[in-house]
């Protein structure tokens, strides 16, 4: 098993609803006094600290069998108080939507949240990918559909190459309207991972998006 990778691509003026959680089946705890869950609420707490000053925590708590690995990160431009809420929020729901689990993501529209027994740091996995789209047609879709390319291929040559692994733009489209674009990866990928991430995300547009006013795609695995 294997983990995760970019955060959701979001495009549009109308932001859509987050997925919903993932909880995984690689293993349960049990309720009382179980070590895994032990080690997982320090590495939770751990996350909510480490994450919010720059926008993304990594870590491991505790030894095989019951180590944790977790992630949080947060949306590029999300500033520090608003990470450390959406981690802590994160962190909390999480536990409720998957009780037991032993690996489980969240994603809201400022920050991701993930844990795992598994050692899924650096790869990039796209199984668990989730398709959004706003029902709305746009009026003119082949130049919708261009642009929204061309504009998130222009963002994804920034993301990887910029520290955060962040970018987000906007383009003039026909008449008076404008498209807006976000992408962004976690980064305990390399810049090579997160390029060739985000550009299988952008080739998987048309089967979920082309056409919609708004539209998001991301991917983990647990
Ligand atoms: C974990 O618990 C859930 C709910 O009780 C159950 O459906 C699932 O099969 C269990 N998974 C494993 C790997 O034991
Ligand atoms: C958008 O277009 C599709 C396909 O032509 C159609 O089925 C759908 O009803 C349209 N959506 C809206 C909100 O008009």
């Amino acid at each position: 098993m294997t983990a995760v990778l970019a955060y959701p691509i979001i495009y549009s003026i109308i932001l859509l609803p987050p997925p919903e959680p993932v909880c995984s089946n690689s293993g349960n705890f049990s309720a009382y006094n179980d070590p895994y869950e032990a080690n997982l609420n320090v590495l939770t707490g751990y996350l909510s600290i480490q994450a919010p000053p720059s926008g993304f925590g990594l870590g491991s708590i505790g030894q095989n069998p019951n180590q944790a690995y977790g992630l949080a990160l947060c949306r590029g431009d999300v500033s520090t108080p608003d990470c450390k809420t959406c981690v802590l929020e994160a962190g909390s729901e999480i536990r409720k939507r998957c009780p037991y689990d032993k690996g489980a993501i969240i994603w809201y529209d400022n920050c991701l949240f993930k844990y795992s027994n598994m050692a899924f740091f650096g790869h990039v996995d796209n199984q668990n990918m989730f398709y959004m789209w706003n029902l709305n047609n746009v009026s003119e879709p082949q130049s919708f559909n261009a642009k929204t390319k061309e504009l998130l291929s222009e963002l994804a040559t920034q993301a990887y190459t910029n520290p955060k692994m962040y970018a987000a733009g906007e383009m003039e489209l026909y008449g008076s309207k404008k498209l807006y674009g976000l992408t962004q990866c976690t980064k305990d990928l390399s810049s090579t991972e997160c390029k060739k991430c985000l550009d299988d995300i952008i080739g998987e547009l048309p089967s979920c998006c082309d056409g919609k006013e708004g539209g998001r795609v991301g991917g983990g695995s647990l």
